[in-house]
């Protein structure tokens, strides 16, 4: 399998919808493998199918200290069964596919949830704190949504201004 590309704003790929699994079979193992790799490689929390252009209901996830793969999560149709929407948590986001950009962001604090392992196995998590906040802002990108859509329109509309800017800045740069 060839290297993954991470996928930035944007792009569509960012606001389409991911498609479940139908079994978890050796390609989708192997992909989940890539997709944590290519999380390291970005030095992210968490990453998602969607953010290296593939419609698959795959996330993977490592909010651990270690970060050496032995903690890794990853997940396919990842679902969430349970949540407090009254019990909130606040943590400074930031996205591979928004680099340089971090907001703070609301979320429940605990979530109860369900998915299939690498092996295809239905998992059962319960998580709060930063690893809740990481698995619902992938669970966000596999629905198509940005952690920038929880913001005000002032703030997400002054991320989205800069990366424009940002993006004007490079094509410019690049015809020199
Ligand atoms: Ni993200």
């Amino acid at each position: 399998m060839v290297k993954l590309i991470i996928q930035t704003v944007p792009s569509e790929v960012l606001r389409s919808v991911a498609h479940p699994i139908a079994r978890v079979d050796k390609n989708v193992a192997a992909f989940m493998e890539k997709l944590a790799e290519a999380m390291y490689e970005g030095n992210g929390i968490g990453l998602a199918a969607n953010q290296v252009g593939s419609l698959s209901r795959v996330i993977a996830v490592d909010t651990s200290d270690e970060r050496d793969g032995s903690k890794a999560l990853l997940m396919a149709n990842p679902e969430i069964i349970w949540t407090d929407p009254k019990d909130v948590f606040v943590y400074n986001e930031g996205c591979l596919s928004l680099p340089g950009h971090y907001a703070e962001v609301t979320r429940p604090k605990r979530i109860r949830m369900t998915y299939w392992d690498q092996h295809g196995k239905k998992q059962e998590l319960e998580a709060e704190g930063l690893l809740s906040q990481c698995i619902q802002h992938e669970l966000d990108h596999l629905n198509g949504v940005l952690f920038i859509d929880h913001l005000s329109r002032l703030k997400r509309n002054m991320i989205l201004r800069k990366i424009e800017k940002e993006r004007r800045e490079r094509e410019s740069g690049s015809l020199l």
